[in-house]
């Protein structure tokens, strides 16, 4: 089988407390080999079994055994050494270690690293073949398993085998050669999904503002623009939300897709679609509602055509881009101008506070149309003129830009 290529890889290791430990300081040799970075986290139980000193030597970089130990959070604290990896290896993946994860337990540096990382877990799970197949240790794992996105934990090993207490069957950890192999396909199938555990909440298609039961204001967005953004974003990884206006569209593979009206509905639904690290409001949002919606439908009348109040809606956008906790790390906006569109798209982009702007030139009739020339500014001042193409290819061009804003920060 072809050695996986590590290069620039890091990988966090968690060593548990098993006799299978040992077994680690080969795994680290090998990770270092295909070209991978390694860091080490070593549990009390892991330390009766391989010392500090020969991990530490092996990786190459000082070992973290506690949770509150001053030197060690000053020089890359847990939460930033959970963050720091591309992917997060546990090895020996103890029973212990297997029920503190699945049931959220957060009592040491191992435990408190497994639920504040944003990057995924596989476990190689080592103990007795009774433990192993113990109903409650196989709740744990499928529980772990079935969580979503990357929060789904994935499992190499255990194998069959005559085991250190004497006893035969699966719970023998896998073979360094094996996780190191299981390591390189699951980065590589994160590489292909570049936005996987990244959550996105896309905004598509015009509002609808009644004015009585059978009328309304609305526009004439078709949403093919922003469907087409979310299925790129979730083609990459990203789980995404779609809130979409009425459109004729159907929902695009693995979204989830909420259907709104009114511009306060399309609100309320981006708001509970948060936290997400990504928000692209491509809806036309009609600007204004009307001021008492008729609760019946309003009659001609001998006094001529009914008045109209118009009173303003919220602006989602800029709302979303508001500073606070729940602000997405990366949010886009779209400029519609059938005039000036650098001058309008710059101010715009500045009065929503977003970060990016997809500005598009709608004076010839982009909707409902295959086709859109956007320019994409950016809030460091950058205008990247992209070149005519369908709505999906610019989707495409857009998620790619993402996925690399993304992997650059
Ligand atoms: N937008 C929004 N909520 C609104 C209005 C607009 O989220 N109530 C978003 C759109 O989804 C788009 C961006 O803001 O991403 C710009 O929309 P646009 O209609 O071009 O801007 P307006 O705010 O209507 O500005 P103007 O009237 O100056 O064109």
């Amino acid at each position: 089988m072809a050695q996986p290529d590590l290069s620039a890889r890091k990988i966090l290791l968690i060593v548990g407390g098993g006799i299978a430990a040992y077994k680690a300081l080969e795994l680290i040799r090998l990770i270092r080999k295909a070209g991978g970075e390694v860091r080490v986290v070593l549990t009390t139980g892991g330390a009766e079994f391989v010392t500090p000193l020969s991990l530490a030597a092996l990786s190459g970089h000082p070992v973290r055994q506690a949770l509150f130990a001053p030197d060690e959070e000053t020089t890359m604290g847990h939460i930033e050494l959970s963050r720091w990896a591309d992917l997060v290896v546990v090895a020996p993946a103890t029973a212990g270690l297997i029920a503190k994860a699945a049931n959220g337990m957060a009592d040491d540096l191992a435990s408190t690293t497994l639920l504040a990382t944003d990057k995924r877990v596989l476990m190689a799970p080592a103990m007795n073949v009774r433990m192993w197949t113990h109903p409650a240790v196989q709740a744990n794992v499928e529980r772990l398993s079935g969580f979503e996105g990357f929060h789904g934990v994935r499992w190499v090993g255990p194998d069959d085998g005559e085991m250190a207490c004497g006893e035969y069957g699966p719970g023998r950890m896998a073979e360094p050669a094996a996780i190191l192999q299981a390591i390189g396909d699951l980065l590589a199938g994160e590489a292909a999904r570049p936005l996987a555990g990244r959550r996105a909440v896309v905004t598509a298609g015009p509002t609808f503002e009644p004015i009585d039961p059978v009328r309304g204001l609305t526009n004439r967005s078709s949403g093919k623009q922003g469907y087409a953004i979310a299925s790129a974003l979730a083609a990459l990884g990203a789980e995404v939300t779609l809130v979409s206006g009425p459109t004729a569209l159907p929902a695009p593979v693995g979204v989830t897709r909420v259907d709104v009206e009114t511009a306060a509905q399309m609100k309320a639904a981006v708001h509970a679609a948060l936290p997400a690290d990504i928000a692209v409001m491509s809806a036309a949002v009609a600007d204004w509602r009307v001021d008492g919606v008729a609760s019946g439908k309003i009659k001609k009348a001998p006094g001529g055509p009914p008045t109209l109040a118009l009173i303003e809606n919220p602006d989602i956008l800029a709302g979303v881009s508001a500073p606070g906790s729940h602000r997405p790390a990366l949010v886009i906006g779209f400029a519609a101008e059938t005039a000036d569109l650098e001058a309008n798209a710059r101010a715009k982009l500045s009065r929503k506070g977003c970060d990016w702007i997809v500005g598009n030139d709608v004076s010839d009739d982009v909707f409902g149309a295959e086709g859109n020339q956007v320019i994409l500014f950016t809030r460091e001042g950058q205008a990247e003129p992209w070149p005519r193409q369908s709505k999906t290819e610019v989707a495409r061009q857009l998620a790619d830009r993402v996925a690399r804003h993304f992997e650059t920060r």
